[in-house]
């Protein structure tokens, strides 16, 4: 098979598209996948310049933490999936190949409405966004969202999962553009952040001079002030991801007299039954929503594979709205 192999770590230059070995035969619950289309994400631009290595049992030098393909071939064990089903999903790694090899716990079969492309930009933001939001967050439909950087592939996710349920979202980004289009999607405010803009400020200003009652932060350190001061009581913060920084200062007080809550969570590190639950609540929970069109993936720019260098550049740009994907 070929995949997209970083041949040195570094820059988008050392990715090649290049023949590798294939996996092995599956056994058991394995699953292989020919794998048609698989979306990009920031961990893969991490994982290039060698800052984030694979778990163990995953490629190191090749990337992809989701798909979208065909069954190419099952275990002795596998009942649910056969030859030709239209499967898609999350995994550590190894993802930007021909072919994958997986566990059936951790596939979804692809609604009838969507192609392959479409379906390579739903597993890991829907996933880690309806996770985050609903069984971390413990997000309830009259309570109110805010998503730092909305208009990224797991704001939009977060975004349609919770107008799906009614609830009020506000969202930031540091780009006007990004909050219009994020209206379409049903942003009820966008509030444009960097800079030297008052978050807190603009947070209340936007919400009736309310706080928040969850927030989906997929910025980071640079946020948090903001956040604790803009939560209500009981509020609940979910740190998702960190390209605005790591470290931020905390004052214990408010978090005590607000009650509230702050969890972490990355999803690929976690063990696969653990994924495989949140597959399965992905499975029933987004993919009718989905299948309804209710839901929609949003895909921002399509690459070959042998072009994967000019995704990794396109995406490390902050142009993108949405997901880049490539194409198998
Ligand atoms: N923990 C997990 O399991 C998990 C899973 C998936 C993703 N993630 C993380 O979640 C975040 C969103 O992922 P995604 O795939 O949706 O990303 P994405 O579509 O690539 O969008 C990321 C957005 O973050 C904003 N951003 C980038 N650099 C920034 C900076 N220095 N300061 C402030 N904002 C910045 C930009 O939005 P604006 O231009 O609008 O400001 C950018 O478009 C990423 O950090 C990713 O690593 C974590």
């Amino acid at each position: 098979m070929k995949a997209v192999y970083v041949n040195e770590f570094g820059g988008p230059e050392n990715l090649e598209f290049r023949a590798v070995d294939d996996p092995p035969r599956p056994a058991g619950t394995e699953v292989l996948v020919r794998v048609k289309a698989a979306a990009l994400n920031r961990a893969d631009l991490l994982q290039r310049r060698g800052l984030y290595p694979a778990p163990p049992g995953y490629p190191e030098r090749i990337l992809g933490l989701e798909f979208a393909g065909e069954v190419a071939a099952v275990g002795d064990e596998v009942e649910d999936f056969k030859t030709g089903d239209r499967v898609f999903g999350i995994t550590a790694g190894g993802a930007q190949a021909e072919l994958l090899l997986t566990d059936a716990s951790l596939l979804a079969r692809i609604p009838e409405n969507l192609d392959f492309i479409e379906a390579a930009a739903i597993p890991e933001a829907f996933i880690t966004a309806h996770d985050a939001i609903f069984t971390l967050g413990r997000l309830a439909a009259t309570e109110t969202l805010l998503i730092h950087a909305a208009g990224s592939g797991v704001g939009l996710a977060a975004l349609q999962l919770a107008k799906a349920r009614g609830v009020r979202v506000l969202g930031t980004s540091r780009t006007a553009d990004k909050l219009a289009e994020a209206a379409k999607f049903g942003l009820d405010a966008g509030i444009l952040a960097g800079g030297d803009a008052n978050l807190a400020a603009a947070i209340k200003e936007k919400n009736d001079g309310r706080g928040v009652d969850v927030i989906l932060d997929l910025v980071g350190a640079a946020n948090f002030p903001a956040n604790i001061e803009s939560l209500n009581v009981k509020g609940r913060l979910i740190l998702v991801g960190t390209p605005g920084g790591a470290k931020a200062e905390l004052n214990f007080g408010p978090v005590m007299a607000k009650r509230l809550t702050i969890v972490g969570t990355v999803l690929r590190s976690r063990p696969t039954p653990e994924k495989a639950a949140a597959t399965r609540k992905f499975a029933e929970e987004v993919v009718p929503l989905l299948a309804a069109g209710r839901l929609k993936p949003n895909v921002d720019r399509v690459f070959k594979a042998a072009d994967a260098h000019k995704a990794h550049e396109y995406l490390e740009s902050n142009a993108s709205f949405g997901k880049v994907i490539l194409e198998f």
